[in-house]
């Protein structure tokens, strides 16, 4: 058996064209949806991330603003430019990339952004949120695989989830969408033991945990849908998730690829979520 892929591409084209439309009309209202990302320091992985963000909101019709720091500068400017970008009514999104380099309290950064604006998630006020059920803005990526899997017609009432990664970003508010949706969720991470035994189990499995290539097809159920988040390259420089994609698709039901997969929805629901906030400005 040969698994379903999920395109994240074909899917994200989709989305953003209907998220053209509602930026389209707003700007007939006076108002055009902006973005302002800030990235600190030379992390090629990050720069081109942010570039990517940039890229997407132009094409969608969004404005942005890009703030680049030297990786040695005093966290107080940072600290300075996000209260400027809160006060600014033309700006409804603020995203600051991470990793931040080590002197930065990243957690400091996060609770900065006003939480109207926050469009990441990571407030805790927006993290708090998503927990109790009424989710103010989704963090991206989780919100990305939730549209995938809706898309793909994957039912998660009842569902074995099991998630590899535990991450702020990525692991706990998966958890959180997953359980809304009624679906029966386990997070392993670095110190499980025996993974396979958890993800040979799971109908749904959750790749996220930055490690080239480590789950193979034989620890997929036969017929699962495998949603990768990973981003890694491999020793010759190529594009590579956390699932061993040849293996797993032999066995898997459904399979995100990697490139191609959760990384360009993960760009759309930040779009999504930067619409979301200008639309609340005239609601
Ligand atoms: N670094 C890796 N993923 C993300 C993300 O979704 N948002 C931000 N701000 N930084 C990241």
């Amino acid at each position: 058996m040969t698994a379903k892929i999920i395109d994240g591409n074909a899917l994200s084209a989709e989305v953003r064209g209907q998220l053209a439309e509602r930026a389209a009309a707003l700007k007939d209202k006076g108002i055009t949806p902006c973005l302002a990302v800030i990235l600190v320091g030379e992390d090629p992985a990050s720069a081109v991330y942010v570039r990517n963000k940039v890229a997407a909101c132009e094409k969608a019709g969004m404005r942005s603003l890009r703030d680049v720091y030297a990786p040695d500068v005093d966290p107080a400017v940072v600290f300075a430019r996000i209260a400027e970008l809160n006060a600014d009514p033309s700006v409804h999104g603020i995203l600051v990339q991470l990793p931040l380099p080590k002197h930065f309290d990243s957690e400091a950064v996060l609770e900065a952004i006003s939480p109207e604006k926050d469009v990441d998630g990571f407030h805790a006020k927006n993290v708090g949120a998503l927990m109790q059920g009424n989710p103010r803005f989704i963090p991206c990526t989780p919100y990305g695989v939730m549209k995938m899997l809706e898309s793909a017609n994957v039912p998660l009432k009842g569902a074995e989830v099991v998630i590899v990664g535990r991450s702020n970003i990525v692991g706990k508010p998966m958890a959180m969408l997953l359980l809304a949706k009624s679906c029966t969720v386990t997070i392993c991470h670095s110190q499980s033991k025996d993974l396979a035994f958890h993800t040979r189990r799971a109908d749904i499995l959750v790749a996220a945990v930055g490690r080239a290539k480590m789950i193979t097809g034989d620890m997929i159920k036969p017929g699962a849908t495998v949603i990768d988040v990973g981003i890694n390259r491999t020793p010759e420089g190529k594009l590579c998730g956390d699932v061993d994609f040849d293996s797993a698709k032999e066995v898997a039901g459904a399979i995100t690829p990697v490139p191609g997969g959760v990384g360009p929805m993960t760009i759309t629901m930040l779009l999504a979520n930067t619409l979301e906030a200008a639309e609340r400005c005239i609601k």
